[in-house]
């Protein structure tokens, strides 16, 4: 995820960009750049690190420039550097970009055939050539059409061209672009906190949707060319709602955006969505590894621990080979022996977790190669690693880990078919439905979360309970882990995870008058087991909060005191979307409590040190 502003008007163009960025730092911080038509010329500047330092080389720039084009970025192909910066130049078209083109490398090594010469790593490069190849005999906008063409992927673009002073051409597919009409003036860039100080008219674009700037206004257009009518909105939020883009906490933007972070994370991840095979470029990783590895050991902190617990599930399951998965606080001192043919796997959003590091660097000290699953391009973790896969979530701002979570689910579950297919344990076809299975994700979180006004209504009745119980079994058990964690880190209620099973062996003690009990059961081979749980529960006078799937809404009615259901799916991907209103509930219960759900009392989003 990644901040675009571009400006065209009658103003000094750069002091507006690099406010623009500044507001849009939430968005991605690993570096930055401007781009700034000077009469006939385009000036570019670029720095790894923050929009502050960008703003301290520009102490320099004496120009005047009244169009501009700006980028904070978030890495996701090529390390933070200037060289992998945007804006990317190719002769006299500038480009900034946000999202992930899946088709670049074919296109760079045909463009590179072609004579044109790359400069960073990003995928993004192949973009501003294919522009600058097309507008030998087109106008920008043209040219960027037929740019848009060739690729696949998801893209909100900005450009210009020394050729055409004043313009910038925009356009969208899968990631955010709104335009903002001033007086004699206008912007466009990735959220509304980019230009809210000049203009509240809003023009929100939507995929296949182009804009041309000029200061004389916004024409809208079709990736055909055709003029197209929009509805210029006014809106009412402050700059702090327009950060967290019209939600009330990051906590809660964040639980949103997770349909297009699992999208990310998969996107260009799949070298065929027919057969299922997974890019294994992606994980740093080669067939033969896979092929003759014995064992996994994971190792993470937290939420990513459960990610971590899934993940043995969801190998051991798919490749039939055994997982280890351990805190890694506990790892790093307890002697660990760790065969060879084995993988150490660390899991961690920030990649500068004190104990998963120093757990990470154990393993390469034994001679185990280590693969990450991180969050943060150019962390540590990412960077001592052998391998690395990175999720996609973007920056996660709340304390409290939603959509890094969810996204590493999905790394593990992708890891887990490309290791079952390297190991033969799964067949092509079987591989190929497990895929597909994954690319409903999406969708289905898409239609949960709509279920959030229920489950808004299902936490103020229950706010006030003092201690709550999470059960689940099997994929699901890490989820109820993970509800609990979720509940206790933000409301401070007192909130404990368990086996379903373990019940009777003394969680069962505490069941009184109206204890709250949260149970993640779908409908899927262990359900009756559950059910089983659930009476022994409400025979004690427990409260049951069931959350399963759609099509047993008429059961879980008849055995429970709350339902919160999802949409119907395999059990193998229920995980990913039960964990929705597991976090939705937590976060409303915190709410409602009044605390600070993005600033919890006594954490740190990223625990540095023991
Ligand atoms: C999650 O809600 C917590 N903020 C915390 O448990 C976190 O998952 C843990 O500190 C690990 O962080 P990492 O993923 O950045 O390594």
């Amino acid at each position: 995820m990644c901040g675009i502003i571009g400006y065209t008007g009658g103003e000094e163009a750069v002091p507006i960009i690099i406010d623009g960025l500044k507001r849009l730092e939430y968005r991605g911080y690993d570096s930055a750049g401007i781009a700034c038509q000077c009469d006939a010329k385009v000036e570019v500047r670029r720095c790894k690190g923050k929009i502050s330092e960008l703003d301290s080389q520009l102490s320099d720039f004496s120009g005047s420039s009244s169009t501009a084009i700006g980028h904070t970025r978030w890495a996701t192909h090529g390390k933070p550097s200037e060289e992998n910066a945007h804006p990317h130049r190719s002769d006299g078209i500038v480009i900034v970009h946000n999202g992930i083109i899946e088709n670049y490398i074919e296109l760079k090594q045909q463009l590179e055939g072609e004579g044109y010469v790359f400069t960073s790593e990003t995928d993004t490069e192949v973009i501003c050539h294919l522009i600058k190849k097309h507008s030998e005999d087109k106008s920008l906008t043209e040219a960027l059409m037929e740019a848009i063409r060739s690729v696949r992927g998801a893209y909100a673009i900005a450009a210009m061209s020394e050729k055409e002073p004043g313009r910038i051409v925009a356009a969208r597919k899968d990631s955010p672009l709104v335009a903002g009409i001033g007086d004699g003036e206008c912007f466009v860039a990735s959220d509304i906190p980019a230009f809210l100080a000049h203009t509240r008219k809003v023009v929100f674009m939507e995929d296949g949707e182009m804009a041309v700037l000029s200061p004389e206004g916004i024409e809208f257009l079709s990736l055909e060319g055709k003029p197209i009518q929009k509805e210029t909105v006014t809106i009412d939020w402050n700059a702090a709602m327009a950060e967290k883009g019209g939600y009330r906490h990051f906590m809660l933007k964040e639980i949103f955006e997770q349909p297009r972070s699992v999208a990310d994370t998969i996107t260009g991840r799949l070298l065929s969505h027919r057969t299922g095979e997974i890019n294994l470029e992606e994980f740093g990783l080669e067939d033969q590894q896979l092929r003759t590895l014995e064992k996994v050991t994971i190792v993470a902190c937290g939420t990513s621990w459960h990610a971590g617990l899934f993940g043995k599930y969801i190998i051991e399951r798919f490749a039939r080979i055994p997982v280890e998965v351990d805190i890694a606080s506990e790892f790093r001192y307890r002697g660990p022996i760790l065969q060879d043919n084995s993988l150490f796997v660390s899991i961690t959003q920030s990649g500068e977790t004190a104990d998963t590091l120093a757990a990470q660097r154990l393993a390469q000290a034994q001679g185990t190669k280590t693969l990450s699953i991180c969050n943060v391009v150019g962390s540590t973790a990412s960077r001592e690693a052998d391998a690395v896969f990175f999720t996609r979530s973007g920056p996660e701002i709340g304390v409290a880990s939603t959509k890094a979570f969810t996204a590493q689910i999905v790394a593990l579950y992708l890891f887990s078919v490309a290791l079952g297919r390297a190991k033969g344990a799964l067949d092509e076809d079987g591989a190929r439905d497990l895929i597909n299975d994954l690319l409903t994700v999406a969708d289905l979180m898409e239609q949960t979360l709509l279920s959030d006004p229920e489950i808004k209504g299902i936490a103020k009745e229950l706010h006030k309970n003092k201690a709550f119980l999470f059960l689940g079994r099997s994929l699901q058990f890490p989820i109820a882990l993970e509800g609990a964690l979720k509940l206790k880190e933000i409301s401070y209620i007192h909130a404990e995870g368990y086996a379903a099973g373990e019940m009777k062996h003394g969680p069962i003690a505490l069941i009184d008058d109206g204890y709250p009990v949260v149970v993640c059961a779908p409908k899927d081979d262990l359900y009756e087991k559950v059910v089983s749980n659930i009476q022994e529960i409400r025979s004690r006078g427990g409260t049951i909060i069931l959350i399963t799937n759609e099509s047993n809404k008429a059961h879980a009615a008849g055995i429970s005191d709350y339902v919160i259901t999802v949409p119907d799916c395999p059990t193998h991907i229920m995980p990913i979307i039960t964990a929705v209103p597991m976090q939705l509930l937590s976060y409303h219960i915190g709410v409602f409590l009044g605390c600070d759900v993005d600033q919890p009392r006594n954490l740190a989003k990223s625990v540095t040190v023991e």
